[in-house]
């Protein structure tokens, strides 16, 4: 079996860190979403994985090709996101009429795929679609189940849902699935949906079959969800201290990677503090990721995800944040007092 991992796309509901930084790589727990993705399809098993990738190419190619992942990983270029369909009529010569999975490479899976994958394998069906039961239907792929659980139709963003169960973005397909994705046409979106090439196969008699996520599952499409998603995974993570903590108390699972300063503060996890990152009298709280070569001094941050190179002084209490790269916020140091700011397009500042 192959994997296709889709990383094209511009990413709009997540600007404005999306303008510098394709969303794929925004990290959670200190890690991009993407490797989440590539990680679970390897542990699936699968070693041949085509990533597609659009607008910021170089990004994503230059990122997974820092590791070295046990897989051959080829790199699909999409000229336009014209939706999930086309991504795989845009790999046709890389699917090379095999097997595979296509998993969204902004989606986090607490369980990995390794169940679904064996399920795939057992039933032998031309698709199998992971659904999950959610509260806002209406911002997903919405499922509709006949009275035995089979999968009878499915709708792309409803606005009235016909059920609670999302479709996850994870979808095991049989070759055929790239006949459907020819026969479809461009939706109100002017994309080629995945929901309606699966409907293709249903309405045309092939055998789609659904299984249930149980563990959590998060589409980081906006800032809420990539906050979420960093909750979720650091009340996973294990503790360890390769970095130097002077004067400090240290509490609950902490991760201080390599390089990592923490003098005179208090830190109090699930939390990551980045390779080479220093913290100094400050206090970093539960469920905070900061990331590398950042500078955090006199402040509070609790339940935020703050990105390589910041560097945050004397900036108060900041809480539920998601703070990109390079980013300054420093108490002024000259009259007049109060905030100044440069932010870019899209920003959003709650004071
Ligand atoms: O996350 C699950 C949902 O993903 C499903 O419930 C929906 O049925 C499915 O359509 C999809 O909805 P989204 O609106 O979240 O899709 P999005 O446009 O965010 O694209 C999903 C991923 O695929 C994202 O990582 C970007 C990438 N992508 C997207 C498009 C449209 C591409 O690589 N190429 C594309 O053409």
């Amino acid at each position: 079996m192959k994997a296709l991992i889709l990383s094209g796309g511009h990413g709009t509901r997540l600007r404005p860190l999306t303008y510098s930084q394709q969303k794929q790589l925004i990290p959670v727990a200190n890690k991009p979403v993407l490797f989440y993705t590539i990680e679970d399809v390897i542990e699936a098993g699968i070693r041949d994985i085509g990533i597609i990738v659009g607008p910021n190419k170089e990004q994503v190619i230059e990122t997974v090709r820092s590791v070295d992942w046990d897989a051959d990983i080829e790199f699909i270029y999409q000229g336009e996101p014209k939706g999930l369909a086309h991504a795989i009529l845009v790999a046709e010569e890389f699917l090379d009429d095999e097997e595979f999975v296509m998993y969204l490479g902004d989606n986090i899976l607490k369980d990995g795929i390794v169940d679904h994958a064996s399920k795939f394998r057992e039933l032998n069906p031309d698709a199998l679609i992971l659904l999950t039961e959610v509260d806002e239907p209406q911002r997903f792929g919405v499922a509709e189940l006949d009275e035995k659980g089979r999968v009878k139709r499915l709708i792309e963003k409803p606005k009235v849902p016909p059920s609670n169960y999302a479709l996850v973005g994870v979808y095991f397909f049989k070759p055929v699935i790239i006949e459907a994705c020819k026969n479809i046409k461009p939706s109100w979106r002017n994309e080629l949906e995945i929901t309606d090439a699966i409907q293709w196969l249903i309405d045309n008699g092939y055998r789609v079959e659904a299984s249930i996520v149980t563990g959590w599952w998060k589409d980081t499409g906006k800032p809420e969800d990539i906050l979420e998603a960093n909750r979720l995974v650091l009340d996973d993570i294990k503790p360890k201290n390769e970095g130097r903590v002077e004067n400090s108390r240290i509490m609950g699972r902490v991760v201080i990677e390599e390089g990592a300063m923490v003098r005179d503060s208090v830190v109090k996890g699930p939390c990551v503090i980045g390779r080479n990152s220093q913290i100094v009298n400050a206090y970093i709280g539960p469920y905070t990721s900061i990331g590398n070569n950042c500078v955090i001094e006199g402040t509070e941050i609790e339940d935020s995800v703050i990105i390589d190179g910041s560097v945050i002084k004397n900036a108060g209490r900041i809480v539920e944040s998601l703070i990109g790269r390079n980013v300054r916020i420093v108490e002024a140091d000259s009259k007049p007092k109060g905030c100044r700011f440069v932010v870019g397009d899209n920003s959003n500042i709650v004071l």
